[in-house]
């Protein structure tokens, strides 16, 4: 008798990926949602994800979560082996592969995580607001769909390279529709004569390197809400310097990771964990270490 592919396989793939908390909030929702499955880390050297990606499926994984470095090659992959969708392929990355009868399906499930953060955690009507949003790398991508749907007043990306912004906005731009959308460069952003972001969201790496992005005062309003999508034990220095200008309402991206993953369990699983108790253990475990 055939024994090997009993349970079905999950794992996230990324290098490095030993400090991932993919696999504990994963076995947390199978364990919560009675769905019997096994989630390891695998870590896959960069030249090595197109074999990976080709192996997987035949050793029993019906799906992975993708993580730095491989989101933008797993994408090219998936469009050329499989289908993504529509969300995905504007995203230009993807942190999700569902593998099925009908083949390989490539997700994006990040913005849709930072929704559900936003708006069910953290308690944001997104809808009429103003929203910066810092970076414009494959983090700040991958979220501007989700956050265009969610229909703001207006988006404006800024980044330290200016012409990196405005060539995603460009590339935006249809999927805005009426909603005012802009790139500039951070520098910009003091000089320009507008009202005050309701939301800024922090989808630069600056915060991996122990670096603050100083906003020019009044930039973001007092009432105003500021996110990054970076977290830790600590308040993230971009956080930090918010909270020093007087910004009380701030959150980290813990919330984002835990809501990215549930969005991906679902697609497998067709089961909705329930957040909040992963969310709440992994803070606490974040503060142990
Ligand atoms: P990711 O996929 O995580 O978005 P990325 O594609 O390398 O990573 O993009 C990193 C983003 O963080 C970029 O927007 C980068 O700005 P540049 O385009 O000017 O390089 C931004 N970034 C990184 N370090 C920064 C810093 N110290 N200050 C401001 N922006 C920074």
């Amino acid at each position: 008798m055939n024994m090997v592919h009993t349970i079905d396989r999950y794992a996230v793939i990324g290098h490095p990926i030993s400090h991932s908390l993919s696999p504990v909030i994963h076995t947390a929702f199978a364990a919560q949602t009675g769905q019997h499955l096994s989630y390891e880390a695998i870590d896959v050297a960069p030249g090595q994800l197109e074999t990976t990606l080709n192996q997987l499926p035949v050793a029993g994984y019906r799906g992975i979560n993708i993580t730095v470095p491989h989101k933008e090659s797993a994408w090219a992959f998936a469009q050329q082996q499989g289908q993504l969708t529509e969300r995905a392929l504007l995203a230009g990355a993807i942190n999700t592969i569902a593998w099925r009868s009908e083949g390989l399906l490539g997700d994006n499930t990040d913005g849709q995580g930072l929704l559900n953060d936003l708006q069910q955690r953290h308690g944001l009507n997104l809808a009429g607001q103003r929203i910066l949003l810092l970076g414009a790398g494959g983090a700040s991508r991958g979220v501007i769909l989700p956050l265009l749907a969610a229909k703001p007043a207006s988006l404006v990306i800024a980044n330290r390279t200016a012409d990196k912004a405005q060539r995603l906005a460009a590339l935006f731009t249809r999927s805005a529709g009426a909603t005012p959308l802009a790139g500039c460069g951070l520098d910009a952003l003091g000089k320009q004569d507008h009202d005050a972001f309701d939301l800024v969201i922090n989808a630069t790496s600056a915060s991996l390197g122990g670096e603050a992005i100083a906003l020019p005062s009044g930039a973001l309003s007092a009432h105003g809400f500021a996110y990054d999508m970076m977290y830790g034990k600590k308040l993230t220095p971009f956080l930090e310097a918010q909270q020093q200008s007087g910004i009380i309402r701030l959150a980290d991206g813990l919330g984002m990771l835990v809501e990215q993953a549930a969005v991906a369990f679902e697609l497998w699983r067709g089961v909705t964990p329930e957040t909040g108790p992963v969310y709440h253990a992994l803070r606490e475990r974040l503060a142990r270490h």
